[in-house]
């Protein structure tokens, strides 16, 4: 019989080869998903975002277009609501589940007892900071006893009292805020390995200027103003230059006060453990207080304030140059001082030579004594500060249970 009939087994023999390739298929498929090979369980990393402006949006658009790439990584994003300053968008499942009958009880026995709900366990979720805003400190307070994990791009939760940072950063595991200095460039990862390996940082010299993005131009606005006025040109035109390419904020004055570049500095001065303060820092403003927004409208400002600051620059600048140097906008962290300001520097050092809109921080410690160390690159635009912020939250992965 089985001679007979030979083709139901071959038949049998092409669908078990059939199943196990399919089988095969799945495993292989499976593998692609979750490729964390020690537990094979995906991590599920829920998000809160907060901010959905320039940066924030691009952000949401970096994760929706990694999803592959993340399956293969065996993570998954899952961003569980969007807020801006007036409103919030959760996920519907928020709204329609409930927590469970079980949850309920345990609820009532941990307060019954005393304790905080914190007993049931952490949040478990990440809040990600890409508001330009002060009014999200405290929330941000809050959910660090919550056992939340933070992704900062916003600088200001950083650059406020020492209490607020103390706060923030009582879980240094569970924050991370690379692209508040230098956008996606790894500033803070590599400031965090020399200083972990015990390495002492005893200079800071960076170009890390203010910045501005409109119509695909990335433009650092004090980089943009020192290089022109080098070339010779006059401060008030290279200003006026400058606002009318859309290369400066509505009122220029908000680049020229050097106040975004001090937040810069003072991040870096509390990661090198400075206990100081936004009003510690000395500020060089490249305009005085009397030509300030409360006591001048910008069309006076363009039109007579500055033009009466060419003649000092051009002065510095020529100066400068005689004695084989130029002029840049940079924030210095040496010791107990933190400055921000023009400062006369080498035309063959890394800042020296520095054109256009990139940013620059030279790191000097033991190791990196005489030559210091470099980063140089994009230090602005949406694209590149959010990726520095995804990255920042795949790297606080390991902090969130895996899942089946
Ligand atoms: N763009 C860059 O190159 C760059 C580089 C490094 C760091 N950063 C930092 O990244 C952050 C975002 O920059 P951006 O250019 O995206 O700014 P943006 O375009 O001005 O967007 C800011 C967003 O924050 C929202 N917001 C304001 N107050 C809020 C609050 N209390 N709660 C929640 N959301 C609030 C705004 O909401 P509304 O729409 O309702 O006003 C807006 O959606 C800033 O802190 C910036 O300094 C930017």
């Amino acid at each position: 019989m089985t001679q007979k009939n030979p083709k139901p087994r071959q038949r049998d023999r092409e669908s078990e080869t059939d199943s196990d390739s399919e089988q095969l298929k799945i495993r292989r498929e499976k593998k692609q998903r979750r490729p964390d090979r020690q537990t094979d369980r995906m991590k599920n990393i829920p998000l809160l975002l907060m901010g959905c402006g320039g940066v924030g949006r691009q952000l949401l658009q970096h994760i929706v277009s990694c999803r592959s790439l993340h399956a293969q990584q065996g993570v998954h994003l899952r961003v569980v609501g969007v807020c801006d300053s007036k409103s919030l968008v959760v996920a519907p499942d928020v709204i329609t589940r409930e927590l469970n009958d079980q949850t309920l009880s345990e609820v009532c026995r941990v307060k019954s007892n005393g304790s905080s709900l914190s007993a049931l366990g952490d949040l478990g979720l990440a809040l990600v900071d890409c508001s330009a805003s002060s009014e999200t400190i405290g929330v941000l307070n809050q959910v660090v006893d919550m056992g939340c994990c933070i992704v900062l791009a916003n600088k200001k939760p950083l650059t406020s009292t020492m209490e607020d940072y103390d706060k923030l950063v009582s879980y240094p595991r569970r924050l991370r805020h690379e692209s508040t200095v230098g956008a996606g460039l790894p500033v803070m990862a590599s400031l965090n390995r020399i200083l972990s390996s015990g390495d002492p940082v005893h200079r800071i010299i960076g170009s890390l200027s203010g910045t501005y993005f409109r119509k695909a131009l990335i433009q650092c606005t004090l980089g943009y103003v020192m290089s022109e006025v080098e070339d010779g040109k006059p401060l008030s035109d290279v200003v006026k230059a400058a606002k009318n390419l859309g290369f400066t904020e509505p009122d220029p004055r908000d680049d020229l006060s050097g106040m975004d570049v001090a937040r810069k500095g003072l991040i870096l001065a509390r990661l090198l453990g400075r206990r100081i303060n936004l009003d510690t820092i000395k500020i060089e403003s490249l305009y005085p207080d009397e030509m300030g927004p409360d006591k001048m409208s910008v069309e006076e400002f363009l039109g007579s304030g500055v033009v009466s600051l060419d003649n000092d620059v051009q002065e510095r600048v020529k100066k400068a140059s005689l004695n084989g140097n130029v002029l840049r906008y940079v924030c210095v962290i040496e010791g107990s001082r933190c400055e921000v300001g023009i400062q006369e520097l080498p035309k063959d050092s890394p800042l020296g030579r520095l054109r256009g809109s990139d940013n620059v921080l030279e790191i000097y410690s033991r190791c990196y004594n005489k030559q210091p160390l470099v980063i140089q690159g994009a230090g602005a635009g949406n694209d590149t500060t959010a990726a520095g912020v995804l990255a920042d939250i795949l790297d606080i992965q390991d902090l969130f249970p895996s899942e089946e």
